[in-house]
């Protein structure tokens, strides 16, 4: 959930709302007027607020501005022990990354913080960024995820569209497949989750589940959400569907007993009419974890074949 640093009503709405993290922005939703007075309000609604267990976040302003190491400087001193993340936009380079591992570090001895705690999310924003998406992945233990920012990444390449995150109009395929297969490749090489950004047209349902249901069947792990109203499509979309969730499980039980001495220790066996096998397992690994992470619960039960020995 984005929240823009600078309004209290936006923060207290925050707090009431389920979803897995939250960010508070200092960036694009803060006028330039308004970002230094911006700071200590974001510093409280961390110290004071009430997040629950979601992963807290702060949005810096970009490291090209004046406002960049003061952000780290003073929600980090202020709030150090109550942040989880900082979100760098408009990532260009390995370097920027390791600009802010560094401050964080300083920062982290200076107040008696666990050093390397605090981690980093890295937004991809520009073609300069998504040509060195590989580079800048790796560039940190810090980093957790890459998050693809699409508003500046279209003002950036000047693709012709004024929706925040929807296809441009004229082009029959999506526009969006390299930024995001590479974003998630990048991402994975490095074991780190890859996020997809914001769709701008808040009240437009449809529209976001279309884009967020095409980074989901990529394998992307989440969404912004900028409305509440989005939220439940997020929750829905990025969670396996019942059928896939009961099918994993069934998979990773099926080839359990079929590996095993009593089920004859089968490498490769037919399931219903689809053969599995250790690749099929990994793959039905994923879709358990995210089914159970979204706190589903299955609907069948695999049955050991006619005979079978009890092991
Ligand atoms: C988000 O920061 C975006 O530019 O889409
Ligand atoms: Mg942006």
């Amino acid at each position: 959930m984005a929240v823009p640093g600078s309004s209290a009503r936006f923060l207290e709405k925050a707090q009431t709302l389920e979803s897995d993290q939250f960010f508070l922005d200092l960036e694009d939703s803060v006028a330039p007027l308004a970002k230094p007075g911006a700071r200590p309000g974001v510093v409280e609604a961390l110290n004071q607020g009430s997040w629950g267990n979601r992963i807290r976040v702060v949005r810096i302003n970009d490291v090209s501005t004046e406002w960049a190491y003061r952000d780290v400087v003073t929600v980090v001193e202020g709030a150090g022990a109550n942040l989880d993340c900082i979100m760098l936009p408009k990532v260009q380079s390995a370097a920027q990354v390791a600009w802010l591992d560094l401050l964080l570090t300083q920062i982290e001895k200076a107040v008696g913080l666990a050093v390397g705690r605090i981690g980093i999310e890295a937004q991809i924003e520009d073609a300069q960024g998504l040509a060195n998406v590989y580079a800048i992945a790796a560039a940190s233990r810090r980093l957790e995820t890459i998050i693809f920012g699409p508003a500046d990444f279209m003002a950036s390449i000047n693709m012709r569209s004024l929706v925040v995150g929807d296809q441009p109009p004229g082009y029959e395929a999506d526009a969006y497949h390299h930024v995001l297969m590479s974003i998630l490749v990048a991402a994975r090489a490095n074991g780190l989750q890859a996020i997809d950004g914001p769709y701008g047209r808040v009240k437009d349902d449809e529209g976001y589940r279309r884009a967020a249901q095409r980074s989901a069947a990529l394998g992307f792990d989440g969404k912004w959400v900028l409305h509440p109203n989005q939220l439940p499509i997020a929750n829905e979309v990025y969670a396996p569907t019942q059928a896939d969730y009961d099918e994993a499980e069934l998979i990773i039980e099926a080839y359990d007993f079929h590996t095993s001495e009593a089920g004859g220790r089968m490498g490769a066996v037919m399931l219903g009419d689809t053969m599995i096998d250790e690749a099929a397992r990994k793959m039905a690994l994923v879709v358990v974890a995210q089914g159970r992470a979204a706190g589903m619960t299955r609907t069948t039960k695999f049955e050991r074949p006619e005979g079978a020995v009890r092991a």
